[in-house]
């Protein structure tokens, strides 16, 4: 019987897949940072004889992108490092691997859609820690799968689109970078597509569609909450160009990811972006 130990279980994307695996009568264990912790080998391995686990995903990493910046040691511990005993156990273990990785692999130097292999050269030191992770694991498991996504959003954690709904009731105006595109994917419909590539060997890039900036994003929101008469106290959002930010680490400007392959794998297509933040707002605001 199959049974799935989800690492990182109390992120963004941890806790959509392990209550997806749930809901669909998979047996699954989901590990927090302090059960499990990626960059602690003999913890994985006493975990993973505990566990017995057919399956593992690991939702663990490092994801602070500023932060990474300043700290690229630690991020490269968690990214590479870790993901590399996480797949070190696996392959000890004899389970399934699945690990998540980033568009923020790629430069995004790209006119169209990034396709799984097409080079990798990123620009930040998250990137950086991401790539080197993925090389990794393939290096320990080659028979690992390796899930590429953009932009995650959900109920929980830190992300995009939960940031601008708590602008959106704080401020009258915003300002929102128009000049860098990709596409927004719903933790829900990651989780399930993650579910749907549990036997998947190699890379394969998952997003919902939709190739927006997020002024775009801001945009299209503020017209759907309006449209289900949700209050915003926000009054305009004006584009503005990257350059005005001064972020600490550079993100690439274009990195929408081509999806054809999972499409063909699994014969489901991502939904628009939208249509899944309008699932994810009436959830939030239970219109
Ligand atoms: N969010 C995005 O926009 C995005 C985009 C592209 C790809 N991804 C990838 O998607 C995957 C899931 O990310 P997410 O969005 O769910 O991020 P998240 O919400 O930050 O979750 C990551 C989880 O990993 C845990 N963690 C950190 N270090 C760990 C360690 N050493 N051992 C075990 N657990 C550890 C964190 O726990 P603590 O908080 O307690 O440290 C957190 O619960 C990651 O591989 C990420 O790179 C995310």
């Amino acid at each position: 019987m199959m049974n799935v130990w989800v690492i990182g279980s109390q992120g963004l994307l941890g806790s959509a897949l392990l209550d997806c695996c749930l809901q669909k009568g998979i047996q699954a264990v989901g590990t927090s940072h302090g059960e499990a912790d990626i960059c602690n080998l003999e913890q994985l391995r006493d975990k993973v004889n505990e566990i017995k686990p057919t399956h593992i995903i690991n939702c663990a990493a490092y994801t602070n992108v500023d932060g990474a910046e300043k700290d690229s040691k630690s991020a490269f511990a968690v990214n590479c490092e870790g993901a590399a005993n996480a797949a070190s156990v696996a392959k000890e273990y004899g389970a399934r691997f699945i690990h998540i990785s980033t568009d923020f692999v790629f430069d995004g130097k790209g006119d169209r859609p990034y396709r799984e292999e097409d080079t990798c050269a990123p620009i930040n030191e998250y990137g950086k820690s991401k790539w080197e992770g993925e090389k990794k694991v393939l290096e320990i498991m080659p028979t690992a799968c390796i899930i590429r996504t953009s932009w995650v959003f959900g109920s929980r954690g830190k992300n995009f689109i939960c940031s601008l709904l708590g602008w959106f009731q704080e401020r009258e105006q915003l300002q929102m970078v128009s000049d860098h595109k990709g596409k927004p994917t719903y933790s829900v419909d990651l989780a399930e597509a993650v579910t749907r590539l549990f036997n998947a060997e190699g890379i394969v890039h998952f997003a919902n569609s939709g190739e927006v900036s997020r002024y775009q994003i801001a945009m299209d929101l503020w017209e759907a909450m309006k449209q289900k008469g949700i209050e915003i106290k926000c009054q305009s959002i004006q584009p503005v160009p990257s350059s005005q930010f001064q972020a600490i680490a550079e993100r690439p400007s274009y990195s929408a990811l081509d999806t054809s392959k999972y499409v063909s794998m699994t014969s489901f297509k991502p939904r628009p972006w939208l249509e899944a933040a309008s699932e994810f707002l009436d959830g939030t605001f239970k219109v």
